[in-house]
């Protein structure tokens, strides 16, 4: 959904929740310890997202792209979502976080489907914070299921085919796994690379991009404060002059 931010406060901000295995590798440890880890900067960003009045917080959990690590990281993983999403849900849900998983559901397992809609279901209606985790995502695939979802919809009724061809940049968020949800106006990554491996490609066409070299295991509220900050700075002009 477009989103023309100009305030000082981001009203999405996006984390690519990068090092974890790096982390663990500085402790002389599996690369597994630094995902655990890192569940403790999901917790910390979260209390600081609301602190701060942030009202979306995204994070890029797991990519298409990362189906195609070692079976036993997967494995490790997907069961520390379960294990994650169920332990933190109730404190969640006090706090009055709406959660969301977006991604190709399609491709994980009955038990993280179940404890994901059952999550979903519970806090739909709360409106603290929407905290999204982008859960076998990618934007390429993104793109691409909108327009099947947008073809399909003009097989089964020609008679809007001439709307649906007639459709504005706005009108196609609709089809995007995404839809409903604001732009975000930051991208952050973290672990010191500096690329978007496949990320939000539509929906963060005019994000605020900061890559900072502390690995996520480390990316406290300290760290996500700054990142406030740093975007509180920024001056945003959508290709117009000021
Ligand atoms: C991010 O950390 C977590 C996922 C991509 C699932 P990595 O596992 O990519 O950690 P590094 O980049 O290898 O250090
Ligand atoms: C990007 O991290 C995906 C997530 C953080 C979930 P990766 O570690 O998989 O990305 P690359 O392989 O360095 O591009
Ligand atoms: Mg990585």
């Amino acid at each position: 959904m477009a989103n023309e931010n100009m305030t000082g406060i981001p009203v999405h901000v996006s984390m690519i929740m990068d090092g974890n295995g790096r982390w663990a590798k500085e402790r002389g440890k599996e690369r597994v310890y630094g995902h655990f880890e890192g569940v403790e900067s999901v917790r910390a960003c979260v209390e600081a997202a609301v602190e701060t009045g942030v009202k979306y917080l995204s994070l890029y959990a797991f990519s298409e792209e990362n189906w195609n690590r070692p079976q036993a990281e997967v494995d490790t993983l997907m069961g520390l979502m379960v294990k994650a999403m169920a332990n933190e849900m109730p404190a969640l849900d006090k706090n009055g976080v709406r959660f969301m998983v977006i991604g190709n559901r399609e491709r994980l397992s009955n038990d993280l489907n179940e404890v994901i809609d059952s999550c979903m279901a519970q806090t739909a209606s709360n409106n603290v914070l929407t905290l999204i985790i982008f859960l076998s995502y990618s934007g390429k695939w993104d793109i691409l299921q909108a327009a099947k979802r947008m073809a399909v919809e003009m097989l089964e009724n020609p008679e809007k085919a001439d709307d649906l061809l007639d459709m504005d940049i706005n009108g196609f968020d609709r089809f995007l796994a995404t839809a409903g949800i604001p732009d975000p106006d930051l991208i952050v990554r973290t672990s010191g690379e500096c690329r978007l491996s496949n990320y939000l490609l539509w929906q963060g066409a005019y994000s605020e991009l900061l890559f900072v070299d502390t690995l996520w295991p480390d990316f406290r509220k300290e760290e996500f404060r700054k990142a406030v900050e740093y975007y509180s700075k920024r001056d945003r002009r959508y290709g117009k002059v000021k």
